[in-house]
């Protein structure tokens, strides 16, 4: 199989975690015999600095004419703490998913074998599987926004159609992951977390997936208030299957929920929608391990293993990726925001990854 893909590594620790992920997916071209064309594209801080704008043409060019896109991180802490900045890194990513129209961002939460980083207790992370489907193109990220005298203010808005296409999808998981689940699991579980008691935004989301829900019988529907899920997914994250939220809750859920699995580092994730769909760790830039080969790659790698299986229809070689991951994690072998003992550095990981492949 001959496929293009985008390599867009961005800031901070996001080219070292993204060499190992296309180290892999070289690996997986070697052995399985496919031939994938890998162009980088400049995007945030890095294309600010080389071609003055967060996302140049070209790079966008290069997105929409892949066949998949791996993206690293974005953010440096030069323009965190500059409010009157006008153009900054992250704009450069909200325009690529706006852009290519990926309003949905799928980011699957888990435990890793022998990773004991959690501070969580190991009787209430105990099988804990489920997905957070975020919508990615809408609400308060790209409102109207703007300044007033002394005020502020971002606008969340939501129109129907945004809410059942991503709704459609998160509930089509909910029944797809129920039938790969044994025959004697239960059936599929949606839980919709909005601020329906505050937001009218949050009522619309409730309003469009009751009459939705219709069309999806075999799935059960649950509501939760935000501030109710943020202790939920803490507290008994087992009993979670497929979360739908908006763009702000998924954002802030999904670092915590990250918790569970031990180590942000750990997470990848999947942004889908009407063009090219593109992957990335869940985790930021991390300025401050930018360059010393510390992070943690496997979400990274985690992220060219979804790439594979959900663009490239090649699950075998997905699963090739996934095996190879969890058996050096059960070997012990780790970067040290997972592991104390002896942690390796992030290319020694994804030369242990790719030599299992
Ligand atoms: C994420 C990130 C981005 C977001 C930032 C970098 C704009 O936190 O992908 O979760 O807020 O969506
Ligand atoms: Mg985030």
């Amino acid at each position: 199989m001959k496929k293009q893909i985008a390599v867009l590594p961005g800031d901070g620790v996001g080219p070292e975690v993204t060499a190992q992920a296309v180290k892999v997916l070289k690996k997986i071209a070697q052995e399985y015999h496919h031939e994938f064309t890998f162009t980088e594209g400049l995007i945030g801080a890095v294309a600010i600095e080389k071609a003055g704008d967060p996302l140049p043409d070209e790079t966008l060019e290069l997105c929409k004419n892949a066949d998949a896109i791996l993206f690293g991180a974005i953010g440096h802490p030069k323009y965190d703490n500059n409010p009157s900045l006008k153009v900054r890194p992250e704009q450069g990513l909200l325009k690529l998913r706006k852009e290519l129209g990926l309003y949905a961002n799928i980011r699957p939460i888990m435990t890793f074998p022998n990773v004991k980083s959690s501070p969580l207790k190991d009787e209430v992370i105990k099988n804990v599987d489920f997905v957070v489907v975020r919508e990615l193109t809408g609400g308060i990220y790209f409102g109207d926004k703007g300044r007033k005298e002394n005020s502020a203010f971002d606008v969340c808005t939501y129109t129907k159609e945004e809410i059942e296409r991503v709704a459609k999808l998160a509930f089509k998981l909910a029944q797809e992951r129920s039938r790969l689940r044994k025959a004697s699991a239960s059936q599929g579980k949606l839980t919709l977390i909005d601020k329906a008691n505050v937001l009218e935004t949050s009522r619309l989301w409730r309003e469009t997936i009751q009459e939705q829900s219709k069309q999806f019988s075999n799935v059960t529907i649950e509501y939760m208030f935000v501030d109710n899920a943020a202790l939920q997914i803490i507290k008994r994250p087992s009993s979670f299957d497929v979360i739908l939220t908006d763009n702000m809750f998924g954002d802030i859920l999904t670092d915590e929920a990250s918790v569970i699995a031990g180590s942000i580092g750990l997470l990848p994730s999947a942004s889908k929608g009407e063009k090219t769909s593109l992957f990335e760790p869940i985790h930021g830039s991390f300025p401050k391990a930018s360059g010393t080969n510390t992070a943690n790659p496997i979400g990274s790698i985690l992220s060219a293993a979804m790439l594979l299986d959900m663009s490239l229809q090649l699950a075998k070689e997905s699963k090739a990726i996934r095996k190879a991951v969890f058996a050096v994690l059960e070997k012990g072998y780790g970067t040290k925001d997972i592991t104390t003992n002896s942690p390796l550095q992030t290319h020694t990981i994804g030369d242990k990854i790719t030599a299992l492949i």
